[in-house]
């Protein structure tokens, strides 16, 4: 056995992306962790998030998105960042949270590989439509925040599913 090594680097690594980085990617990322810890592929997957937009760098996720969160037993504790082009070369799946977001992450790729890694987070949810957003919950209600908590869970099943697929997990 080689040694030097004691944590295995992640096999795939998986970046949410949204525009503020306080309110839906996040909570896709706090949803993906739960279900990979779940899974026993802590080890395997890496999960983070990052925003299109730089407004909230630094800063802890939405209260609301925290709150509704934790109702669901997932805790979110990432702090905004913007996403920058060098990040595609690290990351497998770029998953934007709606078409604009998509738009400006393949705006923003280097090359025909980084712009490949660009995919809807809604497209690994069999039961939604082609081009399905997850919605903006940031000037709404609670509601909102409840429905981004119900579309990402969704979406993260899928996509662990596809990822054990693809990737042997
Ligand atoms: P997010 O929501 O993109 O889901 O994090 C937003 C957060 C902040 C703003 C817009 C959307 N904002 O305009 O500050």
């Amino acid at each position: 056995m080689s040694r030097g090594s004691a944590v295995a680097a992640a096999s795939v690594r998986v970046c949410f992306v949204c525009l503020g980085n306080i309110c839906r990617s996040p909570t896709a990322e706090g949803v993906m962790k739960h279900l990979v810890q779940r899974a026993g592929l802590g080890e395997r997957v890496a999960v983070e998030s990052a925003g299109t937009a730089d407004y909230h760098t630094g800063e802890l996720p939405d209260r609301r998105a925290r709150a509704a969160a934790q109702a669901r037993g997932v805790a979110l504790e990432s702090r905004a960042r913007q996403f920058v082009a060098g990040d595609f070369a690290r990351l497998d799946y770029v998953l934007a949270m709606d078409e604009e977001n998509e738009r400006n992450l393949q705006r923003l790729a280097p090359d025909a590989e980084a712009r490949a890694k660009v995919r809807l987070l809604r497209s690994f949810d069999a039961a939604s439509p082609p081009g399905a957003p997850v919605p903006d919950p940031y000037y709404g209600g609670d509601d909102g925040f409840e429905q981004v908590l119900d579309l990402c869970e969704a979406a993260c099943a899928g996509l662990l599913a596809e990822l054990r697929r693809e990737h042997r997990l």
